[in-house]
């Protein structure tokens, strides 16, 4: 299948904060990479557990820390109970940890005291093994005591680390912990692993000026004897927990806010905001949003928090990804606190449940977590939020990244890190489909059973969808036959995604509903597709009676292929299945129920379809089409209702659309492709720009910028007269290599439009661009002088100058990107193929000790093409020159194969393209004179 390159698309874009394609963008709202969860996950599932020898009750823990000099003093004292006769005792301890001290207090064995002989530590693994001069029974309980002494982290703020600051023009420190996911072995020797939940009684050393917090509050403080700046905060006992949730902050810190919060069952809590002084008025108004998330969550909660006060820290310097969500103890960095959204303060909040108080076992268990805890987070966000959280875009930003990336011959082929994330995201998704289908109550009801019968404990997937299973059966919200476990299973097992269709027979007004693969890029030669099955929720819609809040599935398309329902409305009347994207699944219809959609989307009465839906119908359709599914005729119907349409919901789709399908069309229509888009978004444009406001939301600069970009690229002859006009002004400065006056938005439009004489001026630029000046500036100019122009002039000047005269200012990194940037557009690979097959000779000779360029230009000037046409260049350049390709022979035989494919798609699908386009530009009422 065709690779398409993303840089394209990114240049144009690069302006804008949509730098990527929706489907290449990562789930940015997703929980970001924690380290308990993700990012390394599947290095910690392969973590070798400890031997179950003893298992911990409790930990006295007391921590010195002497903060000038970055090192602390310890002692720790671990409650045991040993399970199994044994003279050595495995534990987790960091490699720099130094162990100063060791001893085991059990009972006498045959007179003796047992005593720890020997420490030794694993070269590779940071385990400590203590070796016993006895074997100690099964049931012996007793203690470990350890001293210790150790540095603190300072060049990174993980473990138990120490951060300076300027406040007031003085440098101050402080020292915290952050523990996730298996850092408390780097302070202090324990059993660190989630599952040991115990006991912790902490005591710390604190400069008097300073205060110390902890999971619990201090119990009391103690001077220190011929100490007269320090003293010892002794904090309460805690609730038994997990050693990644301990923490400590010691720092010069201020309470901007506190607040009791006295929850629906009566239990209170005291939340309190703290930060540094000067950062305090930054966190004012911090509490009201706390207030108001914690009510939502202890409304969803049943179980209250065990500890009686809950903090947020603004950490000055702290540098994590992720707040540090210690139970009782959350820290974040200073500007995560003091941000506007509601989002991020959400989740950390709800960890504090879903994590601290109930644990994922294992790190292989954290994604199951980290999807609920996204889908609460992103469900209460909102209903605090409306809108303005992620501009309202969820799920769909997530959403349509799966339908792209499921829908590959081969999904995850490129980045290899993206797997979990998906994986992770779909699940949140099928949270949210559960929400729907079992409906709210009962979702909640399965939810709270898990939280009780898992809290002070550890849980695996399967303990949360065995609850939500039993709520579903007690309120009959699921068939008898069916099992949450096994629908989730099912799901969860296959990189894949279902296509539903929904076929309408009107004589008798019956709905057959299949399903199959979801498959968008061809080949759709995927092994097993013809195999697989979803169990899937069948949500109807109907004309006849529009209820959009009604999302409890009339039935369920178990694993079977098909499935028959009655009673449908009448001929005239639509049907939308999966409405809301309840499932995450694209529906296909038969024609006349498309023909009912688009005309009902062009009527007065369109709005009665939210706006969730009908971004749904949009993105169905062209993606359908795209996928070979469905005649583009439909599809490019169901953009008719734009003319009308203002939702920026509903606008997003079309942006990828356009960028996706002008990508995959040949040159051939290309100029009315173009005339197309710029009817399309023209009207859309001007009501934005007329509207435009200082303090307009997010949503909207992002939408006009984003129509700007496609109206520039399209050739909307405004856009252009302005950037030409902004570019005039560096090409009239006295020293245009000093640097360059105009914003980057105005350079590709420019190239792409403009005349040879502005682009050879940006050529001239980068030849001279000094060395002095940022290199980013010129990789930025180089690409859009390779990726914007449409005309062949400037392409062939590109590579005469570059290869054919072997200019010294272009090294083979330009190169490179010079390839790369030319199969964005067909204009771009055709000049380059044509450039390969005229200087055929030169070139080989050029290339030939150089086998990664050679390729990459063979691949470039071939891979791309999608027609007929396109294949016969190919296939001549490939008998012309049978036998010389050398290491890129397989490439263009690949090429080849490929082409063959694309232009199947091609053969079938531009004609109808062609016409729908013609037809639509000879009736459009909007005039098209303002375009080149
Ligand atoms: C450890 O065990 C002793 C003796 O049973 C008990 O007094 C002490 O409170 C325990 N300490 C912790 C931290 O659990
Ligand atoms: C402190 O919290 C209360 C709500 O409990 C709020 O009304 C007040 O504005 C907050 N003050 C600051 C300084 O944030
Ligand atoms: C729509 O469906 C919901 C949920 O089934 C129901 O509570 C509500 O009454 C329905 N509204 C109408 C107008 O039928
Ligand atoms: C597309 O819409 C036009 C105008 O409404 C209609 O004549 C045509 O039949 C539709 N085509 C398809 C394939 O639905
Ligand atoms: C590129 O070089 C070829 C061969 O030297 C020449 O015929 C052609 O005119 C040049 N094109 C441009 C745009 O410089
Ligand atoms: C860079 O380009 C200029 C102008 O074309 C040329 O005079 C100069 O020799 C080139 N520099 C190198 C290192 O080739």
């Amino acid at each position: 299948m065709l690779k398409i390159s993303n840089l394209a698309l990114c240049l144009w874009l690069a302006a804008s904060s949509h730098c990527l394609p929706p489907d290449k963008v990562s789930a940015a709202h997703i929980i970001k990479t924690r380290s308990i969860d993700l990012n390394n996950a599947h290095g910690l599932a392969m973590e070798t557990r400890l031997d179950r020898i003893v298992e911990p009750s409790g930990y006295k823990l007391e921590i010195e820390p002497y903060m000038e000099d970055g090192v602390f003093k310890g002692r720790v004292s671990i409650n045991v109970t040993f399970l199994k006769d044994s003279d050595v005792i495995l534990i987790h301890c960091g490699h720099d940890l130094e162990i100063t001290k060791v001893d085991i207090f059990v009972p006498f064995f045959d007179g003796q005291r047992v005593e720890v002989k020997e420490v030794t530590l694993d070269a590779k693994k940071p385990i400590a093994t203590l070796h016993l001069s006895a074997v100690v029974p099964k049931g012996t309980k007793g203690s470990l005591d350890f001293a210790f002494n150790g540095n603190m982290e300072t060049s990174h703020t993980e473990g138990f680390f120490k951060a300076t600051y300027m406040e007031n023009e003085e440098e101050k420190a402080l020292v915290a912990t952050s523990f996730r996911p298996n850092n408390a072995r780097r302070m202090f020797p324990c059993f660190d692993e989630p599952e040991y939940k115990v006991v912790f009684e902490l005591s710390v050393v604190r400069p008097k000026n300073m205060l110390a917090l902890s999971n619990v509050p201090v119990d009391k403080t103690d001077e220190i004897e011929g100490e007269p700046n320090a003293v010892w905060d002794h904090f309460e006992l805690t609730p038994p927990m997990s050693t990644f949730t301990l923490g400590i902050v010691i720092g010069d810190l201020k309470q901007v806010n506190m607040s009791v919060f006295k929850d629906r069952l009566g239990n209170n809590i005291e939340l309190r905001v703290w930060g540094r002084s000067e950062f305090v008025p930054a966190l004012v108004g911090v509490m009201d949003k706390i207030l108001v998330v914690y009510k939502h969550i202890t409304q969803l909660m049943k179980s209250p928090l065990p500890v009686s006060r809950l903090d947020f820290v603004a950490l000055p310097n702290y540098q994590g990804v992720k707040p540090v969500d210690n139970w009782g103890l959350i820290i974040f960095k200073e500007s995560d606190l003091s941000s506007k959204g509601y989002l991020q303060l959400t989740q950390e909040i709800l960890y504090q449940w879903l994590g601290s108080l109930a644990t994922p076992a294992w790190w292989s268990d954290a994604h199951i977590n980290k999807a609920l805890v996204g889908y609460l987070a992103a469900d209460i966000a909102f209903k605090v939020n409306g809108g303005s959280e992620m501009e309202g875009k969820w799920p769909m930003t997530v959403l349509y990244s799966l339908y792209y990336e499921f829908s590959k011959r081969y999904p995850h082929s490129r980045i290899t890190g993206m797997k979990q994330e998906t994986a992770c995201t779909k699940i949140e998704l099928l949270f949210r489909m559960f929400n729907y289908t079992l409906g709210g109550d009962t979702f909640k009801k399965g939810l709270q059973k898990f939280i009780e019968s898992r809290k002070f404990q550890t849980f695996t997937g399967d303990d949360i969808w065995e609850n939500l299973n039993t709520a579903a059966r007690a309120d009959g919200k699921i068939p008898q036959d069916m099992n949450i476990k096994d629908v989730v299973k099912s799901w969860i097992d296959k990189d894949r995604l279902p296509l539903i269709k929904a076929e309408r027979k009107y004589d008798t007004n019956k709905l057959v509903i299949t399903q199959k693969v979801f498959l968008r890029e061809r080949p759709h030669d995927v092994p097993d597709a013809a195999k697989m099955s979803w169990p899937v929720p069948i949500i109807i819609a109907r004309e006849d009676r529009l209820n959009f809040s009604h999302t409890v599935p009339s039935s369920w398309l178990k694993d079977k292929k098909e499935l028959t329902i009655k009673s449908m409305p009448n001929k005239d009347q639509f049907i939308i299945v999966n409405p809301e994207e309840i499932g995450p699944f694209p529906v296909n219809y038969d024609q006349q129920n498309w023909i009912l959609l688009s005309n009902y989307l062009q009527g007065k009465d369109r709005l009665k379809i939210p706006e969730l839906t009908r971004a749904k119908l949009l993105h169905d359709a062209w993606n359908l089409a795209y996928a070979g599914d469905l005649s583009f005729a439909t599809a490019l119907n169901m953009t008719l209702f734009l003319k009308d349409e203002r939702h920026h919901l509903v606008w997003d789709p079309v942006f990828t659309m356009i960028d996706h399908i002008g990508r995959h069309i040949c040159s051939c229509i290309h100029g009315k492709f173009r005339a197309y888009v710029r009817i399309l978004l023209t009207p859309l444009y001007q009501e934005l720009i007329k509207n435009e406001r200082e303090d307009e939301e997010n949503w909207r600069k992002n939408l006009r910028s984003l129509t700007k970009t496609f109206l520039c690229q399209a050739g909307y002859k405004p856009c252009i007269k302005e950037a030409q006009e902004h570019y005039s002004k560096w090409m009239e400065a006295k020293n245009p290599d000093e640097g360059n006056p105009i914003s980057n938005q105005y350079i590709c439009p420019v190239f792409k439009w403009g005349t040879k004489k502005e682009w050879e001026f940006g050529l001239q630029r980068v030849i001279n661009f000094p060395p002095s000046r940022k290199q980013s500036e010129r990789t930025y100019l180089l690409k859009t002088l390779a990726g914007c122009p449409i005309d062949e002039y400037k392409i062939n000047r590109l590579l005469n100058i570059t290869i054919l005269e072997g200019n010294g200012n272009f090294t083979e990194t330009d190169l490179f990107l010079i390839f790369s940037m030319l199969t964005g557009s067909s204009q771009g690979y055709t000049t380059l193929f044509h450039f390969v097959n005229n200087n055929w000779d030169v070139l080989k000779e050029k290339f030939i000790s150089k086998t990664n360029l050679w390729d990459n230009l063979i691949t470039s000037a071939t891979s791309q093409f999608t027609t007929e046409e396109g294949l016969e260049l190919v296939s001549n350049l490939y008998v012309a020159h049978q036998g010389e390709f050398a290491s890129a022979e397989h490439i263009i035989e690949k090429s080849m194969r490929n082409i063959r494919e694309e232009s199947k798609w091609s053969a079938e699908n531009l004609p109808v393209i062609e016409k729908w386009l013609d037809a639509y530009l000879a009736n459009s009422s909007v005039k098209d004179d303002l375009h080149m």
